[in-house]
C-alpha cells in the first residue's frame, strides 16, 4: 500500500552567515481569524474582514459557517465579507462539520452550537480526534447542552438540540481561552448570566471582539461575564475588522534572527495583545534584542512593529505565569534554549502534552536528534544548550514542531530534514517561501 505524500522540509545551515534579514508581514492571526468568522457570522449586517488567515484551521470554520447557512465571500487575499444573519438566524447543515486539525474551530463550536434549535455534528482529523475534549463538554452540559463525545471524550462531538440553556458561574480547571470562548459563545444563547472565571489570563480576543461587535461583556479582573441575549445581554452588529499579523507565527521569526547571527530582521504589523505576549517576554529574558515601534490599536487589538536583531542568549527558568501567554510558542523557545548559554528549565506546562502533538515528548525527541541534552517532564522540560548537529526530525504533523526545527537550521552543523510538514497550511501558509526570503535556506518537496 502507498504510502500518503509527506511534505517535506530540507534546511541548510546559514553558510553565508547572514542570518535572517529584511521586512516581512506574517500572515493574519488565526485566534482572531476564527473568531471573527464566528462573530461576523452571528452578528446583524454585513462583517467586512482584512487580513484574514487564509490557513486550513480559519478556512475550516469559514466552511463550516457557510455549511450552517451564512453567505460568505472570499477569502481574496485576506478580504472577507460575511452577511451575518443574526444571533437566531443559523440553519441546520447538511452534515457532519469537518473541522480537520483545528482545536479552536471545535471547541468554541462546540459552545456556540450547543444552544441551537438543530442537531449538528463535528468531526476532525486523527489529531483533532485524540484532543480532550471533556473540557468543553463537562461545563456546556452544565449549561443544559446534550453533546454526545466518544467514551474517551474526544470527537466526533454530536450536539443535539435543547429545550433551553441556563447561565453558568464557572471557575475554569485548565487556563484556556478556548474553553472560555466556548463556554461565553453559549453563553450568548443562554438564560440569564454565564460568568467564568480563570486561574491564570488566556488570550481575550472573545471578550473584546464581542465588546467590538456591541456585545455588552463585563471584565473584573480574572472574571469574565455577559448576559445572554434572550435576557436582554445584547446583540451584535457587524462592522470593520482588521485582524493583525500573527504573534505565534512571527514567534519562529522571533527566535529564528535571535539565534542567527548577522540578524536584523522587522516584523510588520504584529498583533501585541498583552494575553499573547509571553514569547516576548521570555525571550527578552533570555536576552534577545526586540525593539517594538509604531504601536496602535486595530478593531480593539493591539499591534506594532516588531525589530529583531541577533543576540547572545542565556538559559533560564521560565516563569509560570508567562506559560499561558506563550502557551503556543514553546516549541519555537525550545530551539532558542537549545542555542542559549546553560540550562533553561520549562514548568507548569503540562497542557502543551495535549496540543497538535505531544510537543513535550516530540521536540525533546527532536532537539536529542540533533545532540541537544533535553529532558522531557511530566510537566515541562529541561534543555541545556549547546551546539546543533543535523539529522532527520518527525514533525508529527504539528505544524509548529515544523516550523520551529527549521529555524533551528540557522545554526546547525548540517542540514536538517524534516518530515510530515503539510500541517504548516493550518496556521502559516507560505512559511517556506516567506523564510527563504528573509535568508533561511530552505526547500519544501512532496516526497
Ligand atoms: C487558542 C487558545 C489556545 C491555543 C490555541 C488557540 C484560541 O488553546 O493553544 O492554539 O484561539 O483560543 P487553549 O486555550 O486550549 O490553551
Amino acid at each position: 500500500m502507498a504510502l500518503p505524500p509527506d511534505l517535506r522540509f530540507l534546511v541548510r545551515p546559514d553558510a553565508a552567515g547572514g542570518g535572517l534579514r529584511g521586512r516581512l508581514r506574517v500572515p493574519g492571526d488565526k485566534s482572531i481569524s476564527h473568531r471573527a468568522i464566528m462573530l461576523g457570522a452571528i452578528a446583524e449586517g454585513d462583517t467586512h474582514i482584512e487580513g484574514f488567515l487564509e490557513g486550513a484551521d480559519a478556512l475550516a470554520t469559514l466552511r463550516a459557517f457557510r455549511r450552517l447557512g451564512v453567505a460568505i465571500e472570499g477569502p481574496d487575499a485576506g478580504r472577507v465579507l460575511i452577511h451575518g444573519v443574526g444571533l437566531r438566524g443559523l440553519r441546520a447543515p447538511d452534515g457532519p462539520l469537518e473541522m480537520g486539525n483545528s482545536g479552536t474551530s471545535m471547541r468554541l463550536l462546540a459552545g456556540l452550537l450547543a444552544g441551537q434549535c438543530f442537531a449538528t455534528a463535528l468531526t476532525g482529523d486523527d489529531s483533532l480526534s485524540r484532543r480532550p475534549m471533556r473540557r468543553v463538554t463537562e461545563p456546556l452540559a452544565l449549561m443544559g447542552a446534550h453533546i454526545e463525545a466518544s467514551a474517551t471524550g474526544t470527537a466526533p462531538l454530536h450536539i443535539h438540540p435543547v429545550a433551553g440553556l441556563t447561565g453558568l458561574d464557572y471557575r475554569l480547571p485548565v487556563a484556556s481561552a478556548q474553553v472560555k470562548s466556548s463556554l461565553l459563545l453559549a453563553g450568548l444563547y443562554a438564560a440569564g448570566e454565564t460568568c467564568i472565571t480563570e486561574p491564570a489570563p488566556t488570550r481575550d480576543h472573545t471578550e473584546l471582539m464581542l465588546a467590538g461587535f456591541g456585545y455588552p461583556v463585563c471584565r473584573q479582573g480574572p472574571r469574565v461575564c455577559l448576559t445572554g441575549s434572550g435576557s436582554g445581554g445584547g446583540r451584535l452588529i457587524g462592522g470593520r475588522l482588521q485582524v493583525p499579523a500573527d504573534i505565534s507565527s512571527a514567534a519562529f521569526f522571533l527566535v529564528g534572527a535571535s539565534i542567527a547571527p548577522g540578524s536584523d530582521l522587522t516584523l510588520t504589523g504584529v498583533g501585541i495583545n498583552p494575553t499573547r505576549l509571553g514569547v516576548i517576554n521570555i525571550l527578552r529574558a533570555m536576552g534577545a534584542d526586540i525593539e517594538l515601534s509604531g504601536e496602535r490599536t486595530a478593531a480593539g487589538e493591539p499591534l506594532a512593529d516588531l525589530r529583531v536583531r541577533a543576540a547572545p542568549l542565556r538559559g533560564i527558568a521560565i516563569p509560570v505565569d508567562q506559560v499561558p501567554l506563550a502557551i503556543d510558542e514553546f516549541p519555537a523557545l525550545f530551539i532558542a534554549a537549545a542555542c542559549a548559554a546553560g540550562e533553561t528549565v520549562l514548568t507548569g506546562a503540562e497542557e502543551l502534552r495535549v496540543k497538535e502533538s505531544d510537543r513535550i515528548a516530540v521536540m525533546a525527541a527532536g532537539l536529542a536528534t540533533l545532540g541537544i541534552a533535553a529532558e522531557p517532564r511530566p510537566d515541562g522540560i529541561r534543555i541545556v544548550g549547546g551546539a546543533i548537529g543535523s539529522g532527520t526530525i518527525a514533525a508529527h504533523g504539528d505544524h509548529r514542531i515544523a516550523m520551529s526545527f527549521a529555524m533551528a537550521g540557522l545554526r546547525a552543523a548540517g542540514p536538517i530534514e524534516i518530515h510530515d510538514c503539510a500541517n504548516v497550511e493550518t496556521s502559516f501558509p507560505g512559511f517556506a517561501r516567506l523564510a527563504a526570503a528573509a535568508g533561511l535556506a530552505i526547500e519544501e518537496s512532496w516526497v
